[in-house]
């Protein structure tokens, strides 16, 4: 079969990419009605992209081999590192992520929930009663301690000074792996210089922390991140690479909490204009279950998904949808659009989270977190922890209604939040009746658990 690229606009690359940064969403999707479920669009840094958005599609990126298509080489990689996951392909990348996988599942993250709601009810002690506040901003705050003390395990002086320097860090990565232009040394206050300036802050803070553990008598028992990664590098008998190290966990501390922290806005933004679905839950969440909460927030992914669409570099011709895709070009799979898609979900302009109740969504349609090998890795700890952050949300406060417009899609140079940032009003639920003594029953049943 020849090469072939599906259609597209003819405009220069750099218009294209323009209208890409600053319209993105509404850019995607009208190129996909013009053009159809698979367009080809030239972008700078990318190049050539081909935009595919139907499930079959879909699934033909997601199956496909690791040495056909490479995520490893996206700008997102230029920016965290070699030695980020984001920068790995094929064996090394498959060694990475069994490395990292086990604390973002089942038990051990489970093990996590008493940190969450403990962060989750410290940031929310600070929000006003009764007057507007933008609630992204404390989400973040509560996501980012949740993956620091994931990540390190412990508390001090350089989590404090990491606190503080990874939102600004955060949010000048984005805009450095949204315009390749800025990664340039433009002088002493350009972006470049500014990020290489925390780059060196955040190592310093790091490889303190990294001797720390590495002086730790117990750091054999220690269950949090660092330590495994410290043990796995010692266990190759290869020496401690600390500048890797400081990659991986950059790459876990940011793509582990600006996307979850916008999802949570999100949940906010989308639940005060649909009351009737916040009474269910505020009900729900009186009790001990949560079906509906985690159908709640698969919907507010679908509806509101932070990050719009993934990204590979094909390294063998590649054939998908009839067409053959050669070496160098770029396919991405366009989450926002297809999810928007009323062939693939029914109503699919309204929010209507009994789409998922008691139901898994679609693997192929429902997208959030990108998919195959390189899926999203924080994709479980990501729900458990919207589900834990919502549920004390809608216990100790009552979050009230608006008829205000919906906000926009605010593009933060990778992840997408609302453009007023989760605007909440809330009021803060008595506390509940202190309890009386258990009786002696229960008290023995507890002294005997
Ligand atoms: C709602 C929250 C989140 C969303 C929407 C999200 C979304 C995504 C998406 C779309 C990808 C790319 C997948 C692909 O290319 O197929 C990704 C990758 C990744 N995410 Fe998340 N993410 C979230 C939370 C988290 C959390 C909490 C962590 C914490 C560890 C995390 C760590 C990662 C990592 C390490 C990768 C790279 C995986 C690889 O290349 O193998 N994410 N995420």
């Amino acid at each position: 079969m020849p090469t072939t690229l599906p259609p597209g606009p003819r405009t220069p690359s750099l218009l294209n990419g323009l209208v890409f940064v600053v319209a993105h969403n509404r850019f995607l999707r009208s190129l996909h009605r013009r053009y159809g479920d698979a367009v080809t669009l030239r972008i700078p840094p990318f190049g050539t992209v081909v935009v595919v958005a139907t499930p079959e599609l879909v699934k033909a990126v997601y199956t496909a081999k690791p040495d056909v298509l490479h995520a490893g080489e996206d700008p997102l990689g230029e920016v965290l590192g070699p030695g980020s996951l984001f920068s790995m392909d094929e064996e090394r990348h498959l060694r990475e992520r069994r490395m990292l996988l086990p604390p973002f599942h089942g038990e051990r993250m489970r093990s996590y929930e008493a940190i969450i709601e403990e962060e989750a009810k410290a940031a929310m002690a600070a929000w006003p009663e009764g007057v507007e506040f933008a609630s992204l901003e404390s989400f973040q705050t509560i996501t980012l301690r949740i993956i620091l003390r994931a990540v390190f395990g412990a508390e001090g002086r350089e989590l404090a000074e990491l606190e503080a320097l990874l939102p600004p860090m955060t949010a000048l990565g984005q805009r450095l792996v949204a315009a390749p232009i800025l990664r340039r040394d433009l002088g002493r206050r350009s972006p470049a210089r500014r990020w290489r300036a925390m780059r060196a802050r955040y190592r310093r803070l790091t490889d303190k922390l990294i001797d720390d553990h590495l002086a730790d008598p117990d750091l054999a028992a220690r269950i949090d991140i660092l330590a495994l990664m410290l043990r796995a590098q010692l266990e190759d008998g290869g020496g401690i690479d600390k500048a890797d190290l400081a990659d991986e966990l950059l790459t876990l501390l940011v793509a582990g909490h600006e996307t979850t922290g916008s999802a949570l806005a999100w949940s906010v933004e989308r639940l005060r204009r649909h009351p009737a679905v916040l009474h269910r839950l505020e009900a729900e969440a009186r009790g001990d279950g949560n079906a509906l909460r985690l159908a709640t927030a698969e919907e507010v992914l679908r509806v509101r998904p932070v990050i719009s669409a993934t990204f590979r570099l094909v390294k063998k011709p590649f054939e998908i949808g009839g067409w053959r895709l050669p070496p160098g070009v770029w396919v991405a799979t366009g989450i926002t659009t297809l999810h928007r898609d009323g062939r693939f979900h029914e109503g699919a302009g309204s929010f209507d989270p009994d789409r998922y109740l008691g139901k898994k969504p679609d693997t192929y349609s429902w997208i959030p977190f990108g998919g195959g090998v390189r899926r999203c890795l924080g994709a479980a700890f990501a729900q458990f922890e919207i589900d834990v952050v919502l549920r004390t949300l809608l216990r100790d406060f009552e979050l009230q209604p608006t008829s205000a417009p919906g906000e926009r899609e605010g593009f933060r140079g990778v992840a997408f939040a609302p453009s007023k940032g989760g605007v909440a009003v809330v009021r803060r639920r008595p506390l509940p009746q202190a309890a009386g003594p258990p009786e002696s029953t229960s008290l023995i049943t507890a002294l005997n658990s």
